[in-house]
């Protein structure tokens, strides 16, 4: 008989300011097993585990484990229960040990300071216990993602937890490090702990999982085993049609290469080498997929080529013009666009309304003799909310209340507009909603078709093998695959390439 370890009842969690992220919330877990909770982003879903582990004050609504009634005040409560949570974004503390972080709050000391032998020691012990390899001395900013990931797992167990909850951990992995994460997750699982687990990748869901919940615009909709459903039947729950993600793509012919990296370097504030003797080309009409787990230079490389940011030495050619020299103006006027990785932090102005963000790129289109032509903005705003469908009750409201969909589609409405040759796609779709996705995938697509050529930095790999014409892959700053028949590349793959387990120098020396 399945033991009833949680639960909670018509638990609603609204935010300062109105926004209701949760609305009578019913569902309940057992001992031992793996439960996952599935959404579209925005569902719902990390605000419900934030209330489980206490760092969410709940409006209304009751949690019950093991039948009694329980309120968390802080995360110091939810853990003094025997619940431990590893977030969406990491929290640890980079210039620290692994075996500092894992001790940290609650470390034995030696008089004042941290007895570090003794940390490393119980490190090793609760590692190798459950078969969570970390390396205890290593600094927490020089290992890999993987790792980090076992790090936390390992502090919530070392804090006494019995439930863990994981919200998206996969994310961020190449698909070996999630297949390994898995082997581990069952492990625990077999040892007694219950583990929720948030995910939208169905799949893995599906393998992994006893039971799963599905949210839907902050509701429970559903409770199911997993062998009960098939992923379209959880996908169609979860955006309540069904969504495909594929594309067809028309066959055609590339031009020259249009811009071409060579020898790029960039190192980074902690004199870690982000961008190592880069090289790489675009072809002209192409979308160009950049695959990587995170922190491999993608992110640097872009930026020094929209002018973001500054190359230590290198060029990038591109009309006869190095664009590491320029500005982000000079690369903007030159036909570089760019929807950079963060929309909130470097993608919009987001106290500024939504015409105002939108008119960014365009400006002098815009303006007659320097002066801003309202006539023409009117227009050209009102084409970008109708013709990328931003759901906005105005343009004169700041940006930043609309939903992240809508913000990333007039990001991309401006950036798709503004009459650039490339454009330079970072994470475009990441957390958007999967109708919002497809909708972008579509106008990539249409730029491709009006032979633009773009680059798209993505580490959601089914995305990159649906969009792309190509894929490069990342490691360690440098290209260490370069992937021509898109359509028969494995995830598996790509993995290898992104975990540095392959490379092919040949096919890289060929395309440049
Ligand atoms: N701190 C917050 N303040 C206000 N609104 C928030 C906050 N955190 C999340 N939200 C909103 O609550 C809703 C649910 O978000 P979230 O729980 O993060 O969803 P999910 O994890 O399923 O993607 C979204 O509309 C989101 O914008
Ligand atoms: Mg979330």
């Amino acid at each position: 008989m399945a033991e009833e370890i949680l639960r909670v009842e018509d638990l609603t969690k609204i935010y300062p300011g109105g926004v209701l992220a949760n609305y009578n919330i019913n569902f309940s877990v057992n001992r031992g097993e793996i439960h996952a909770l599935v959404g579209e982003n925005g569902a719902g879903k990390s605000t419900l585990m934030k209330m489980l582990f206490g760092i969410e004050e709940i409006t209304s609504g009751k949690v019950f484990l093991h039948g009694k009634e329980v309120h968390f005040s802080s995360s110091k409560d939810a853990i003094a229960h025997g619940i431990g949570m590893v977030h969406q974004h990491m929290m640890l503390a980079p210039s620290l040990t692994v075996a500092e972080n894992l001790v940290l709050g609650i470390e034995k000391k030696k008089g004042l300071f941290l007895d570090k032998k003794k940390a490393i020691e119980e490190t090793e012990a609760i590692s190798k216990k459950y078969n969570l390899h970390v390396d205890a001395g290593k600094r927490v900013r020089d290992i890999s993602i993987g790792m980090k990931q076992k790090l936390e797992i390992l502090k919530t167990m070392y804090r006494g937890a019995s439930i863990i909850i994981l919200d998206e951990p996969t994310a961020v992995l190449a698909p070996q490090e999630t297949e390994e994460l898995f082997e581990q997750l069952l492990n625990l699982k077999k040892e007694g702990y219950t583990i929720l687990f948030i995910s939208h990748k169905l799949h893995e869901v599906k393998y992994l999982c006893d039971r799963l919940t599905v949210l839907k615009d902050g509701r429970s909709i559903k409770t199911c085993d997993a062998a009960d459903v098939t992923p379209e039947e959880i996908s169609r729950l979860m955006v309540g049609r069904d969504v495909k993600l594929e594309y067809e793509k028309t066959k055609k012919e590339f031009g020259g290469r249009i811009l071409r990296v060579e020898h790029l370097n960039y190192t980074d504030k902690f004199g870690s080498k982000k961008v190592d003797d880069l090289n790489f080309s675009l072809r002209e009409g192409e979308v160009l997929g950049i695959a990587g787990i995170e922190g491999n230079g993608q992110k640097e490389a872009m930026e020094i080529l929209t002018g973001n940011r500054k190359a230590e030495s290198g060029s990038v050619l591109y009309k006869g013009q190095d664009l590491c020299e320029k500005s982000i103006a000079e690369n903007r006027a030159l036909g570089i666009s760019h929807v950079p990785e963060d929309r909130h932090l470097d993608g919009s102005a987001p106290e500024m309304s939504v015409r105002d963000n939108l008119i960014a790129a365009s400006l002098t289109r815009l303006s007659k003799k320097a002066i801003l032509d309202t006539a023409a903005i009117e227009e050209y705003c009102a084409s970008c909310v109708r013709d990328f469908k931003v759901k906005t009750a105005s343009l004169d409201i700041s940006i930043k209340s609309l939903s992240g969909g809508n913000i990333q589609k007039a990001i991309v409405a401006r950036e798709f507009t503004a009459g650039a040759d490339v454009i330079v796609l970072n994470q475009p779709t990441r957390g958007v909603d999967v109708g919002a996705m497809e909708f972008i995938h579509k106008k990539i697509l249409e730029m491709r078709e009006e032979k633009k050529s773009l680059i798209l930095v993505s580490a959601d790999l089914a995305e990159l093998k649906a969009l792309s014409d190509r894929i490069i892959v990342f490691h360690q700053g440098r290209v260490a695959g370069v992937l021509s028949d898109v359509p028969n590349v494995t995830e598996e793959e790509l993995g290898l390439y992104m975990l540095g387990l392959k490379h092919d120098p040949k096919e890289i020396l060929e395309e440049a």
